[in-house]
């Protein structure tokens, strides 16, 4: 078989690239590990950026997200202090979030490639990948008891948090030393329950963080922080409960309760690969890096390398100019580092940290205190978590 680009990972990163390829007359093949089944029901994040949206929409996958979705104008900060709400429709001059799950993105995106007869092949082993420092790589994997191989101009790693892509790039080519781990993790729920707050609640309390975010009217998900080695069978749902409503209660906030249908932990981490390329192999989304959840980043981030990626296979295709792949890691790691910042700085003013001092919770109290009452400190906040726009 051969192809133009052949994509490891049918995640955001790497289907949304077949989507946008597809768009400019590249072809690609994704492949993947997991069954479809697997990824369509996979729950992840749920918070789109602005720039997200507009993506999207513009290139013919957004209908059913404007249907389902739920744009939000703003979000709370709660802590002693109160519930502040940050307006960031405001502050960043009419731009927004979207609430819809990325399993539902997936959805979509697989949809619409189907529609356009791609070749997705699900369920797949045994991938190798070779020749990436020549011109012509080839992507070797089992799908449906038969050994195939894909001869490709490119390949994507755009395999996930789990990436077995980013190993290809030999010791001394790449960096692999930035990374952070954090002393605590977030426990999830989904739970059948009207919504708690018309927005995202992000609260900070002595026992530590709270997440109330949302899935739809009847369905919502929120998280606290717990420890990571937490087993959710210790957890039953009126300590659940119990838990939400003390962390709540200095701030005012209450929450609404109802049957819990899933219970998971995630892990926290901070990690960039650098540079995101060799060779033939472009590295794209959680397989270059990984932020904490705290931002809504994840998916964003990734949605953002695609971007710039698809622009620059466009630029080889169409004119043979190679100056955008090579610039691609440089630029993709900007924003890469901006969403590793503002990750970085949510989860530090937020969460209680296992060594905290009272003098690091008075901290974070200012902290708060000067995000929700300054509005040139609410305007930063606002204009990372709404996104900057796509370059
Ligand atoms: C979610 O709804 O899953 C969610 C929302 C906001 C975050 C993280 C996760 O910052």
């Amino acid at each position: 078989m051969r192809t133009q680009v052949g994509i490891v990972g049918a995640g955001p990163a790497g289907l949304l690239l077949s989507h946008l390829l597809h768009l400019r007359g590249v072809e690609s093949v994704v492949i993947d590990l997991q069954t479809r089944e697997s990824i369509e029901q996979t729950i992840k994040a749920g918070i789109l950026e602005q720039g997200t949206v507009d993506l999207l929409r513009q290139t013919g996958v957004g209908d059913r997200m404007m249907r389902d979705g739920f744009v939000h104008h703003g979000i709370n900060l709660a802590f002693s202090g109160g519930i502040h709400r940050i307006n960031m429709y405001e502050l960043t001059g009419g731009r927004a979030v979207m609430v819809y799950a990325q399993h539902e993105v997936l959805i979509d995106l697989i949809a619409k490639r189907l529609a356009d007869g791609a070749d997705l092949r699900f369920g797949v082993s045994d991938t190798e990948v070779e020749g990436l420092a020549t011109e012509q790589p080839t992507i070797r994997f089992t799908h449906g008891n038969a050994r195939q191989t894909l001869e490709c101009d490119f390949v994507i790693g755009a395999d996930g948090s789990r990436t077995s892509t980013r190993f290809l790039i030999p010791e001394g080519k790449v960096r692999t030393d930035f990374f952070r781990q954090y002393p605590f993790a977030w426990f999830g729920i989904l739970a059948e329950a009207p919504p708690s707050s018309d927005e995202l609640i992000y609260a900070h309390s002595e026992r530590g963080f709270v997440l109330i975010s949302t899935r739809s009217p009847k369905v919502q998900r929120m998280y606290f922080q717990c420890d990571p080695a937490t087993n959710v069978d210790d957890w039953s749902d009126d300590r659940i409960w119990e838990e939400f409503q003390a962390r709540l209660a200095p701030s005012g906030a209450t929450v609404q309760t109802g049957p819990i249908f899933r219970k998971d932990v995630l892990q926290f981490r901070s990690f960039v690969c650098e540079p995101m390329q060799y060779g033939r192999l472009f590295l794209a989304g959680d397989a270059a890096h990984t932020v904490p959840p705290t931002g809504a980043k994840g998916m964003n981030l990734a949605v953002a390398d695609v971007h710039v990626l698809d622009r620059a296979l466009g630029a080889y295709y169409d004119s043979n100019d190679i100056g955008l792949l090579e610039s691609y890691s440089r630029t993709a790691l900007q924003r890469v580092w901006r969403g590793q910042w503002f990750s970085f700085w949510m989860t530090s003013m937020l969460h209680r940290f296992s060594d905290a001092t009272d003098f690091d919770l008075r901290r974070q109290l200012a902290e708060l205190e000067l995000v929700t009452s300054s509005p040139t400190a609410a305007k930063n906040l606002a204009e990372s978590y709404v996104g900057l726009p796509l370059t």
